[in-house]
């Protein structure tokens, strides 16, 4: 499929390609302590209009697409991505997302979470997707749970985010063809 059809929708949410204008509201989002706690500190914050543009360049770039937007009610709302391993972790691929705070607690991320897994699986030659929370981020948890993720491993103490250690769950989904 041509990069450019890239749009996937269940009827409530949809995940398509970046467009170049979506950089306006991407950093009005992203600027959030609340949503950067939760990310690696690669997120920039705060998060200006040219990171969002920086980063929406990239993704377009992309061969094959696995960066997309959440649409919700026609309008963007977030990001979701996957990205694909290499060696021998080529089947797998790491799973990443946020929305923006106004739009949390309505199922959004959690139908997103299961487009980009179809798609995924469907699309990439990959049977394995996984994701990292910090095990202070039970909504996270929470999304990756109802989209049939198991937690696989706790990764003692792995991280530091603003200051404090905590562990990594390290949630999976496996899927044989
Ligand atoms: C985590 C995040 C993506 C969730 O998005 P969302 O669209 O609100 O998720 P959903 O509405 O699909 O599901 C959230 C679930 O968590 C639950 N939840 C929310 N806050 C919670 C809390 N403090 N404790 C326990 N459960 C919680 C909700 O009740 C819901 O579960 P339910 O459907 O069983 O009621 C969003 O909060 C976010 O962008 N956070 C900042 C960035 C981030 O954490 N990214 C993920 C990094 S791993």
């Amino acid at each position: 499929m041509k990069p450019t059809q890239l749009k996937f929708t269940d009827g409530v949410v949809t995940i398509r390609k970046f467009r170049r204008n979506d950089k306006f509201r991407m950093a009005e989002i992203a600027n959030n302590e609340k949503v950067a706690a939760n990310l690696r500190d690669a997120f920039p914050s705060p998060y200006s209009v040219e990171d969002a543009q920086k980063f929406i360049s990239m993704c377009l770039k992309q061969v094959p697409y696995q960066v997309f937007a959440i649409e919700y009610g026609g309008e963007y709302v977030g990001n979701i991505g996957l990205h694909r391993q290499d060696d021998v972790y080529r089947k797998t691929a790491e799973l990443g997302y946020f929305i923006g705070e106004p739009y949390w607690n309505r199922g959004i991320t959690s139908r997103a979470v299961n487009l980009i897994c179809d798609y995924g699986f469907r699309e990439l030659d990959i049977i394995k997707i996984f994701s990292g929370v910090f095990s202070f981020n039970t909504a996270s948890q929470r999304v990756l749970e109802k989209c049939g993720f198991e937690r696989e491993a706790v990764l003692k103490s792995a991280v530091i985010k603003n200051g404090k250690i905590c562990d990594e769950y390290r949630y999976a989904k496996i899927h044989y063809s």
